[in-house]
């Protein structure tokens, strides 16, 4: 599904007619493409911590154009802006203001990253009220900014540094072409668990990877970004949609499993499949979902309890069956497709909203359970995604539906894949029971 309304306010004429006319102003965004730069332009990490200088010394390892100190009217890649040693709200005001003498210097789709401590990890009220003032600033910013530029946190629990792994990971994510859709965001990273991330195209190496409902559709788009990254895969959907799933395991040289996944053996059959098949199973992407849309006042208990069943009490039994397994190996990791609905609701998706709510509470118990065997386990919420389901609301519906985010625009099957892909790597191993809204910032809602 084609966004032509984008493409053609992108240049020239278009661009002049929407701005004389008011009209949202979306802009092609910067996607991950093999080979090109993790960020074009220089990027300036901000903050004067000891947090700040080894951050920036990492970065400098990625051969990134690092800057301490901005160079007026120098266009930046991005900014960084480095907040770990909050005590008061009034310690905001230099750094912040700092940062703001150099935003109208940002490059076209540039990044801004906010690092800084998460609120619940202090008794101290002052301390707590600086740290939970990044996060209206961050999303306030995100708001401002223009031109496909994006605002994004990341919050270090007790245990995680502005260099472990999870930081580096989300850093790196956030930063690049994979993260387009994904703003106003925050990812907690909990721990200095997982894997440094490298600059390697196959983050994902020697990994077998199960997704399911992988016929079509965003499911589809994960098994093309898993294999990219050099997963080894499996792909389930339901026997009625064979044809496009051979289809799909041949693209990625999986193999297909045709199953019912709300059937009671689904997490044996997949565990099965997965070491008969391949000798082991080391991620699960529980993505398969359904609708079946009615205002409350007309639901039926059919409608309710197919949605319930599908999108969220099958999950959690292919969870229970994979976390009694002896066969899982070290460090399993589980990422679940919920939805914005989850978390903002919608009308007439009161089923719906329940599971993928369901969906987001599941995957915040099981973190603990999954991470005594060294594994993580998180939810992505894709917010309005342009496939086959939402080319099928009424056009106006739609426009008003796909711009009412900070992009001005909807998103794509592929950028939800790149953060399940990157929930799913070793190098966001420090983050789990989190939930990554990959949504444009959704200006509706929660
Ligand atoms: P889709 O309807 O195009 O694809 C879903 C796939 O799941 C289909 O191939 C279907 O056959 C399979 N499936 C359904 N029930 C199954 C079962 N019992 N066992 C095995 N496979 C089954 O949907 P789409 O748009 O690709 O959505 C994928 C996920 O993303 C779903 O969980 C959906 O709720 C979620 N989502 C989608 C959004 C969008 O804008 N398209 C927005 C937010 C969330």
């Amino acid at each position: 599904m084609s966004d032509k309304y984008t493409q053609f306010v992108s240049h020239g004429l278009g661009r002049d007619i929407a701005k004389r006319l008011g009209l949202p102003q979306p802009v092609v965004l910067r996607r991950h493409q093999p080979g090109r730069p993790l960020i074009d332009g220089p990027v300036l990490v901000q903050g004067s911590t000891r947090g700040a200088d080894s951050l920036a010394a990492a970065l400098l390892g990625w051969n990134l154009d690092v800057r301490r100190h901005a160079i007026p009217k120098e266009k930046l890649g991005a900014i960084i802006l480095v907040l770990d040693e909050l005590a008061h709200p009034a310690d905001l005001e230099k750094p912040v203001l700092t940062a703001a003498t150099s935003l109208r210097d940002l490059a076209p789709n540039a990044r801004i990253i906010t690092v800084s401590r998460t609120a619940a990890s202090t008794p101290e009220p002052a301390t707590a009220a600086a740290r939970q003032g990044v996060d209206g600033l961050l999303r306030s910013l995100a708001k401002e900014l223009r031109a496909g530029a994006t605002g994004n946190g990341i919050l270090l629990a007790d245990g995680a540094g502005t260099t472990s792994p999870g930081t580096l990971g989300a850093m790196q994510f956030f930063l690049s072409g994979r993260s387009a859709f994904v703003d106003g965001q925050f990812l907690t990273v909990s721990s200095a668990a997982g894997r440094l991330p490298g600059d390697a195209g196959k983050p994902l190496a020697g990994k077998v990877a199960v997704v399911t409902g992988a016929a079509r559709g965003i499911g589809a788009a994960i098994a093309r970004t898993l294999y990219r990254d050099g997963a080894t895969l499996i792909l389930v959907d339901i026997p009625a949609a064979g044809d496009h799933l051979a289809e799909v395991a041949n693209e990625v040289r999986g193999t297909a499993l045709q199953l019912d996944i709300s059937r009671d053996d689904a997490g044996q059959r997949i565990i099965e499949h997965a070491l008969t098949r391949h000798g082991r199973l080391d991620i699960v992407i529980h993505n398969a979902g359904i609708t079946r849309d009615k205002l409350l006042a007309n639901m039926d208990a059919a409608r309710w309890n197919a949605v319930i069943t599908v999108n969220i009490a099958a999950q959690l039994r292919i969870n229970e069956a994979l976390l009694a397994s002896e066969h899982l190996p070290d460090a399993p990791r589980i990422v679940s497709v919920a939805s914005t609905s989850g978390i903002a609701g919608n009308r007439g998706q009161t089923n719906y909203a329940a599971s993928k709510a369901g969906v987001i509470g599941m995957v915040r118990a099981t973190a603990p359970l999954i991470g005594g065997r060294g594994g993580s386990i998180n939810a992505v919420a894709p917010g309005f995604i342009e496939t086959d389901m939402t080319a099928r609301i009424p056009f106006a519906t739609r426009e008003v539906a796909r711009r009412l985010n900070s992009l001005q625009q909807g998103g794509r099957p592929g950028d939800v894949a790149e953060a399940v892909a990157f929930l799913a790597s070793d190098a966001a191993g420090g983050i789990s029971g989190e939930v990554l809204r990959v949504c444009g910032q959704n200006l509706v809602g929660a």
